[in-house]
């Protein structure tokens, strides 16, 4: 589980300090998502949980005649979008997506790359950005499906010494939390005509002069072993390294560190028709 507070703090911190790390992570997944954003009609674009902005960023590039606005919980993040930021035609607003309202013009098209997950009350969260936005609004976003999917997710929980698992909670946000369909359309109150595309992917995590320095960096401070490394005593946090080590080696190919990967890139419409 990632709660709103982790983003405000810690994890948040770490995502603004890797973001050229995590940008090239996703970079075989965001083709698929720009494709079926620029699909869709939109002038007034709002990236939900826009970290540091990549997406924000590329959307306004290829839609001078829309403006995008990403919103983000985290402060960090915010501050390290706006600083990438040169277009005239985007902005940066930190905010709770969940209770966000536009100053000025109403959204006609949501998107998200991996945000809209991590809301603590989703049917709240989507019936709220629904009433928000235009009759009729679009929404795109992608998500992971499960983590039995995505291998470098499995396999470095494999490295791991065991933990208590949390106690289940029917909306826990996290990010394998929108794996599967049916739940997806129970948080996505006041959304209708959902498409499930799923999208297979290389998760590079590492690339460049030296792919398995840049993995090894990339999984010291995010994802599943970054706060076993940060929180575990020695030898166990040292054991973790060096099985960590060999998993990113053994995954060295063509100079790239990559590992399977697979998204669900979900699209909906609003069905609020009052305003
Ligand atoms: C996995 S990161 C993805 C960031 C970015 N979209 C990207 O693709 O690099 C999830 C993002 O959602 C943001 N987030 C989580 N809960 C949020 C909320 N309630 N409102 C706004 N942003 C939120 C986090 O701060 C974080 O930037």
């Amino acid at each position: 589980m990632t709660s709103a507070t982790d983003w405000q703090g810690t994890v948040g911190r770490s995502w603004a300090q890797e973001w050229q790390r995590t940008d090239i992570s996703f970079g075989e997944l965001t083709p698929h998502l720009l494709a079926a954003i620029a699909a869709e009609p939109g002038r007034q674009i709002v990236d939900l949980g826009c970290g540091a902005g990549e997406l924000s960023i590329a959307v306004a590039a290829a839609r001078a005649d829309a403006v995008v606005t990403g919103v983000d919980i985290s402060a960090d993040l915010v501050a390290t979008a706006s600083a990438r930021a040169t277009a005239g035609n985007v902005q940066f607003v930190m905010a709770d997506a969940t209770h966000w309202r536009p100053e000025s013009g109403r959204p006609d098209l949501y998107v998200s790359r991996h945000g809209v997950m991590f809301f603590p009350d989703p049917p709240q969260a989507f019936a709220h950005l629904a009433a928000v936005a235009e009759p009729g609004a679009r929404m795109v976003f992608s998500c992971f499906r499960k983590a039995a999917e995505n291998g470098w997710a499995r396999e470095i929980a494999g490295l791991l010494p065991p933990s208590e698992p949390p106690a289940p909670q029917r909306f826990a946000p996290g990010p394998f939390a929108f794996a599967d369909p049916d739940h997806v359309r129970l948080c996505m109150a006041g959304w209708t005509d959902h498409v499930f595309a799923p999208v297979d992917f290389a998760y590079v995590a590492g690339a460049g002069a030296d792919p398995v320095g840049e993995a090894m960096a990339l999984f010291r401070r995010i994802g599943p072993a970054a706060s076993a490394l940060r929180t575990l005593p020695e030898p166990q946090r040292s054991e973790v390294e060096e099985r960590l080590l060999a998993l990113v080696e053994a995954h060295l190919e063509g100079g790239r560190v990559t590992f399977p990967a697979a998204a669900w890139v979900v699209s909906a419409s609003s069905d609020h028709r009052n305003g």
